[in-house]
């Protein structure tokens, strides 16, 4: 079966969600956000998860309903978690089911798209904001070599919708 979804990889803050609802309107396909589906499925919020069964047990959760993704019959942009691509074997896993792709940012935009954002994220919470940048930039450091392995990278740096439709043409 040819593969038909596209994942959306990259650092918290990083524009997953604004980026895919666009590239999904544009291409015609659905969208969904995988952190909104465990929400669903859970019953309970992300931090509600963190907090009541620990990272491993979030992890777990991630990658079932990753999983489930392969059940969706339409075409359908995914915005995945920050830290989606770095646990188990998630890479492969969206590999298999579809097309990947890298956000890049650096750590001064994420920083400031994680402050001025509502969502609460447990990752971060507890790193006063003065040393925010700095924890972005070592933690992201470990987790490239997960987001390199997408198929297809792109700086948010000046992105315009047309240059991610062109990758998908
Ligand atoms: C996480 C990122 C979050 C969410 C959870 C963990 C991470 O998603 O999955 O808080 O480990 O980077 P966003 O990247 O959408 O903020």
């Amino acid at each position: 079966m040819e593969t038909k979804h596209i994942f959306l990889i990259g650092y918290m803050g990083c524009g997953k969600s604004y980026w895919g609802k666009r590239l999904a309107d544009s291409l015609n396909f659905d969208f969904v956000d995988l952190d909104d589906l465990i929400e669903n499925r859970e019953v309970m919020s992300i931090p509600e998860i963190f907090k009541k069964y620990g990272e491993s047990s979030f992890r777990k959760r991630e990658q079932k309903v990753l999983l489930s993704i392969g059940e969706l019959k339409n075409s359908t942009i995914i915005s995945t978690g920050g830290g989606a691509p770095c646990f188990h074997d998630n890479m492969s896993v969206m590999s298999t089911m579809g097309r990947t792709l890298f956000l890049e940012a650096h750590p001064a935009i994420l920083k400031q798209n994680i402050l001025k954002s509502d969502d609460e994220r447990p990752i971060v919470k507890a790193i006063p904001e003065e040393e925010l940048e700095a924890y972005i930039a070592n933690h992201l450091k470990e987790r490239m070599p997960f987001y390199q392995q997408a198929q297809f990278k792109v700086n948010v740096k000046g992105l315009e919708l047309s240059d991610l439709v062109d990758l998908f043409k």
